[in-house]
């Protein structure tokens, strides 16, 4: 495994030449963007890592998926979906143009910008800081770290920039999915910009992986928890880019704008991987092509 890896990162380690960091949270820009690593933690318990890559990056949109399952973990599946959809959408994950039509009445699903928000919103606390510290809490568990924390720096960049992030936040509150606009958008924010490291996201690659057990055997998570967030990592997790990724690397896994990418093969491994060059769809260029190689390399299709 070690030296697949290894061989799969001098591979791919020219593809990030083609992409971009994102450019819009200025921290984000400032990234180097020829790095690229992998961290896998399989399910005895090893780890492996190759590539270049910060001990810590932002969670950005890979935090959707926790947020869902603490949402249905504190309100249950029917409330939760009751005020977002879960269908995939062919748009770009902060598009407009969907809650604007006003044909669905409710975001098409948890892991686009408008979906996240409401899922957010639902998260037990009494302030922005209280959810995302149970977000936080969560996560603890699922990878047994106790250094999980906000960068404040990304999180303050974001809150100056985030126009487009109130925009849907405003439309959400006068569609009556959400009550307060700036509490939810301060922690929907708090939450992207939650630190990880490469193997916290192998670890909870894992405990999804695993039905919501963690690499050390604790139950964090119920199955059909841990079930309903995997199948959104199919469908939707890798936004308009999905039908695509699951065709040709068939894992379920959901991206951030960080250039991290959170991948899970049942039963097997957890994968994190980060690479702050982005394609145009907002995912992780060399990511990608890694995964794929894995993927068809290892057979871990889950289809
Ligand atoms: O909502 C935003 O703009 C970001 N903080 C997170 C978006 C994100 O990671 C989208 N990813 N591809």
């Amino acid at each position: 495994m070690q030296k697949l890896l290894e061989r799969l990162i001098e591979k791919h380690l020219p593809t990030t030449r083609y992409g971009k960091c994102a450019e819009y949270i200025p921290v984000l820009a400032e990234q180097d963007p020829s790095q690229l690593g992998i961290t896998v933690v399989t399910k005895d318990q090893k780890v492996y890592q190759a590539g270049r890559f910060p001990k810590r990056f932002t969670l950005q949109s890979i935090s959707k998926v926790i947020a869902l399952m603490l949402a249905v973990m504190d309100n249950g599946d029917r409330k939760v979906f009751s005020k977002v959809g879960m269908e995939p959408t062919g748009d770009p994950f902060n598009s407009i143009y969907n809650m604007e039509m006003m044909k669905w009445k409710k975001p098409l699903n948890p892991m686009i910008n408008a979906g996240a928000l409401v899922v957010t919103s639902l998260i037990k606390g009494r302030t922005a800081r209280e959810k995302a510290g149970r977000i936080i809490r969560l996560i603890e568990e699922m990878t047994g770290s106790k250094e999980i924390e906000v960068d404040e720096e990304v999180f303050r960049s974001e809150y100056e920039t985030a126009h487009r992030n109130r925009a849907l936040a405003h439309l959400l509150k006068e569609l009556n999915l959400i009550d307060r606009v700036e509490e939810t958008l301060e922690a929907y924010l708090l939450q992207c910009s939650i630190q990880v490291t490469c193997e916290d996201l192998a670890k909870i690659g894992l405990c999804l992986a695993r039905y919501g057990q963690t690499f050390d055997n604790r139950m964090v998570i119920p199955v059909y928890v841990s079930r309903m967030a995997k199948t959104f990592m199919v469908t939707c997790g890798m936004y308009n880019e999905s039908g695509e990724f699951a065709i040709k690397v068939g894992i379920p896994a959901k991206s951030g704008v960080s250039g991290g990418i959170l991948a899970s093969v049942p039963m097997e491994m957890g994968i994190g991987v980060f690479g702050p060059a982005l394609n145009e769809k907002g995912n992780s260029i060399g990511g990608v092509a890694l995964l794929e190689d894995l993927s068809r390399e290892l057979d871990l299709s889950i289809f």
